[in-house]
């Protein structure tokens, strides 16, 4: 469930394994921007974490009210930051039209454990009306590149009852050229003030934001 609180707790899923890659230097002013409005943010960096992948064994859908999972890795520390937040943020470069590997093992591990929709009594789902957003940058033109991800993501949410509010997508011009520029750092905070307006109006009949600079 998503709290009351007008300091909205905004975390940040990180996917890059590059601590300071292109994705990482747009959080910066994105973050900055989310702090200076009053909201609480966290960032975890998912290649610090151990995440196995879900082997399906159910477990956790026979667990109504908590995470359930059987496997003790970094998983139940980044479920527990997660069910505590009102906005997720899956921030990630695109690989191979989707996400990178831990970000997609942190979402199926999430899909089970917050869902609890298979077990012997159907549950409900435990992330129900949190925000999530997608914060993503690419190598090749933003719309091909990013539309399986986030088709996949705007599935996801529908299935998992949580509110889509829509994507920052920036373009790497590739090596030989500087990625950041000023027009993306006023982008990503631009990104970060509209959101934390939609997180604390609640306006739920509101199209998703799209911020995209190529
Ligand atoms: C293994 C690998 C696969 C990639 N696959 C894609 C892809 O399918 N589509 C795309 O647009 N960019 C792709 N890229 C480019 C990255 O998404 C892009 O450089 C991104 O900005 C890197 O972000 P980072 O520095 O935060 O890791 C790929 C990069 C790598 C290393």
């Amino acid at each position: 469930m998503q709290s009351s609180s007008i300091t909205p707790k905004v975390c940040i899923l990180a996917g890059s394994p590059r601590k300071n890659g292109n994705t990482a230097s747009l959080l910066r002013p994105f973050s900055e921007a989310l702090e200076q409005r009053g909201a609480a943010v966290e960032r975890i960096r998912l290649h610090e974490k151990t995440v196995k992948p879900c082997i399906a064994c159910r477990t956790c859908q026979n667990i109504p009210d908590a995470f359930g999972c059987p496997y003790d890795d970094d998983m139940q520390s980044v479920f527990l930051s997660v069910l505590a937040a009102d906005c997720l943020i899956l921030a990630c470069p695109i690989y191979s039209w989707y996400c990178t590997a831990p970000m997609k093992a942190v979402l199926d591990r999430l899909v089970y454990g917050m869902n609890k929709y298979y077990g012997k009594i159907q549950g409900l789902s435990l992330w129900k009306d949190k925000t999530a957003a997608l914060f993503l940058t690419c190598g090749y033109r933003i719309e091909n590149a990013v539309s399986p991800f986030r088709t996949g993501m705007i599935n996801y949410c529908r299935h998992s009852k949580l509110r889509y509010a829509g994507m920052f997508a920036a373009r790497d011009r590739g090596y030989a050229v500087p990625f950041m520029t000023e027009e993306k750092a006023a982008g990503a905070a631009d990104f970060a003030r509209r959101l934390h307006d939609r997180l604390i109006t609640r306006d739920t009949d509101a199209e998703p934001i799209s911020v995209s600079i190529e």
